[in-house]
């Protein structure tokens, strides 16, 4: 892309500043500013206001498989999820290429030492969930472990490192997802250096098609038919659960959502319910309040299935849906860039970083079960450094489920 071109992209949008200093750059720094704008996806810009300003439809709680139900069925789904998993028609997708601002550690999350007395690392608590749900069908699934190009590297190094926390090496594939600019709270791109845009990754929505460019192919030949998507920082999470795969692929839906009783009305998870009849995820700051609280006779919660970041879905019914766009959020964070010139670390959330979202797949899938799993038993994220959902937090759980740390 030359000048020319990048100037009137960049006019469209409203975004002439990144271009401010051109004239005082280098050649090669010239060069790499046409080229990150070339690659900046401004469809992004928009899908903003249709994220902001999405107006729900009518909003119904949905059927859930509860924990009664799943105990009565539960070998039925077992033997089921376990033919698929020795068949090899099930892979495991695990999203390690967040930023992991909150928990404040410097490195990669899937990285980070929960252990106490001895070593186990983040990433080390997901091999063994997969190798203790697999061990019965002796056979271990294509594991697809998706970075950012800010941690690719050292997250390849860290596992090679470490062998793979004796999982199969050759069934391992690293995939790297997407960028987005992140912007002020003016809607302006936020410059890193006078020659480079604020990249940061563009959430965990874009995975499949990530996923897609890079082992879409391979999908197909290795007959790999639902990807259990899992996020990389509960480590109490049951990843390539049988008796979970068995109750989706057993329900003939193209979609199963691992979720947790909420515990009280305000917290912070998206809720599993229906939008106009369909199955979709609402994220808990755009569920109206007076839903939020709605309450059955028995003084249960009507909207109670919060999720876990754990899905089942059809890779058939995924690629259909490769060419509709997701839409993008606006995060807030502190973002470091430079202000007038100089380099600016702020001390305060100072602008959005733009981010998909994969709970915005469930809809698109058609439809879905609810299943619920215990909370005390499959559910400690590693989100902030102490507090809820901490390293602490998640450590005492650990401890309760017979964990050695
Ligand atoms: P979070 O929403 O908790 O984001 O990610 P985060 O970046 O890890 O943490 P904060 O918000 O900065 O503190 C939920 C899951 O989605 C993955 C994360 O690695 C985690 O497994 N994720 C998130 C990605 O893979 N890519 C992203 O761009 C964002």
């Amino acid at each position: 892309m030359n000048f020319e071109a990048a100037s009137a992209l960049l006019e469209k949008y409203s975004q002439q500043h990144v271009l401010h200093y051109y004239d005082k750059l280098s050649d090669t720094q010239k060069a790499t500013l046409l080229s990150s704008i070339e690659n900046i996806d401004f469809s992004a810009f928009k899908t903003l206001n249709m994220a902001e300003n999405k107006q729900l439809g009518q909003v119904t709680p949905i059927d859930a498989l509860s924990l009664k139900e799943i105990k009565k069925q539960r070998s039925r789904y077992i033997q089921t999820g376990l033919a698929a998993i020795r068949e090899g028609r099930v892979g495991v997708v695990l999203l390690a290429g967040g930023q992991g601002t909150r928990l404040g550690f410097n490195g990669p999350k899937g990285t980070f030492n929960i252990g106490v007395n001895k070593p186990l690392y983040i990433f080390e608590c997901q091999i063994n969930s997969i190798m203790a749900s697999c061990a019965p069908a002796q056979t271990l699934p294509h594991l697809f472990i998706m970075t950012s190009p800010q941690n690719d590297e050292i997250t390849r190094k860290f596992m090679e490192e470490h062998d793979y926390f004796g999982y199969d090496k050759k069934l391992i594939h690293f995939f790297v997802q997407g960028v987005a600019p992140a912007i002020n709270y003016d809607g302006k791109i936020l410059m890193a250096e006078k020659y480079k845009p604020v990249l940061t990754p563009d959430g965990n929505g874009g995975w499949f098609a990530a996923l897609n460019k890079a082992y879409g192919r391979m999908l197909s030949k290795w007959g790999i038919e639902w990807l259990n998507l899992a996020g990389v920082d509960n480590v109490l999470q049951k990843i390539c659960d049988p008796a979970f795969i068995g109750a989706t692929i057993g329900s003939g839906v193209n979609c199963g959502c691992k979720s947790v009783k909420k515990v009280s009305p305000e917290e912070r998870v998206g809720v599993i319910c229906k939008e106009d009849g369909v199955p979709t995820v609402i994220e808990y700051y755009d569920m109206p309040q007076k839903l939020k609280v709605r309450h059955d006779v028995k003084g249960e919660l009507i909207f109670c299935y919060g999720v876990i970041l754990n899905y089942l879905f059809s890779v058939e019914k995924l690629k259909e849906t490769i060419k509709k766009k997701l839409p993008y959020h606006l995060a807030e964070k502190k973002i470091p860039c430079i202000k007038g010139g100089k380099k600016f670390v702020p001390e305060a959330p100072n602008g959005y970083k733009l981010e998909q979202l994969a709970v915005d797949l469930v809809k698109l899938m058609g439809s879905c079960i609810a299943y619920e799993v215990e909370r005390e038993v499959e559910f400690a994220p590693v989100k902030n450094a102490t507090g809820a959902d901490s390293v602490e937090s998640a450590r005492a759980l650990l401890i309760k489920n017979g964990v050695e740390l």
